[in-house]
């Protein structure tokens, strides 16, 4: 891998499947010292799988005490924050148009997929400040680059997470604290298989709307994050990096 990340205070919420824990491993294998959030009580197996260097916190990022207790904890066992990857997301429960969609659906996206990442920045940011600069790469989706039929809300709950990175990219360029957002696109993850169960004929539409033909795989985003996150990238902020096959191209 290019860029380096041995020794940083890294926190990956949403990393108890899929893309997050594609992203601990990856992390984990280079040396960084890991906090891993997640809803989910796997969080803690995979904590415990890593071994060294890796503590789990189950909690909900769209929570503010929450929020706090994972930044918090980053604190008390590492000593503060370096990177802050905010993946977890809700991708919703209505399969139609907006007119669909309750209102306790939508409000459930907003508060995780935009509220939660506000949540977890204005934790950490006062410690990156405090460290001289740090990384934060914010996960949103080809959903807020592009109308998608049946995932409007979603989509526009993931814009807004776009709008606060490139905000707070700029707001924060001064402390050397740099702001990324990577838009995933159809990824072979538990929330896409979901997806597929409940519609199987949706699989090959959505293949056929990626030119590269194929859904992309959690180990091949987490590189993309880890770019974002190391040394690699230090003149790179405020960008949106569509991760997507050519999915919006
Ligand atoms: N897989 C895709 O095709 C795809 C496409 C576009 C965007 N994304 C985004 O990528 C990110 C990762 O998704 P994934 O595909 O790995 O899904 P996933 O379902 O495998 O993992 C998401 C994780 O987030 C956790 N989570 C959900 N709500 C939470 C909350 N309130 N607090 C803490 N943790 C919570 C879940 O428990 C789960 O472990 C999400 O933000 C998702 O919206 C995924």
């Amino acid at each position: 891998m290019t860029g380096q990340i041995e020794g940083k205070i890294a926190i990956i919420t949403g990393a108890a499947s899929g893309i997050g824990a594609a992203v601990a491993h990856l992390f984990h294998a280079h040396g960084a010292r890991l906090v891993m959030a997640d809803l989910s009580k796997g969080v803690t197996d995979l904590a415990a799988e890593l071994g060294e260097n890796a503590v789990a916190i189950v909690g909900d990022v769209s929570e503010s005490t929450d929020a706090r207790a994972i930044i918090d904890l980053a604190v008390s066992k590492f000593g503060g924050v370096d990177i802050l990857c905010n993946i977890a997301g809700y991708p919703g429960n209505s399969r139609g148009t907006l007119v669909d969609c309750s209102d306790e659906n939508f409000d459930k996206m907003v508060a995780v997929n935009f509220r939660g990442p506000f949540m977890t920045m204005k934790a950490a940011i006062p410690y990156m400040i405090a460290r001289g600069g740090g990384s934060i790469v914010n996960v949103a989706s080809t959903a807020a680059l592009k109308g998608y039929p049946t995932l409007v809300p979603y989509g526009g709950s993931k814009a807004g997470l776009v709008a606060l990175s490139r905000g707070a990219a700029v707001e924060f360029a001064e402390h050397n604290i740099r702001v990324n957002t990577i838009c995933p696109g159809p990824h072979e993850t538990p929330m896409l298989l979901a997806a597929v169960e409940a519609n199987p004929a949706s699989k090959e539409k959505i293949i056929a709307g990626v030119p590269l033909h194929r859904l992309g795989k959690p180990e091949e985003i987490a590189q993309a994050i880890y770019f974002y996150a190391s040394d690699a990238s230090p003149f790179i902020t405020g960008t949106v990096l569509p991760v997507e096959g050519g999915q919006t191209a």
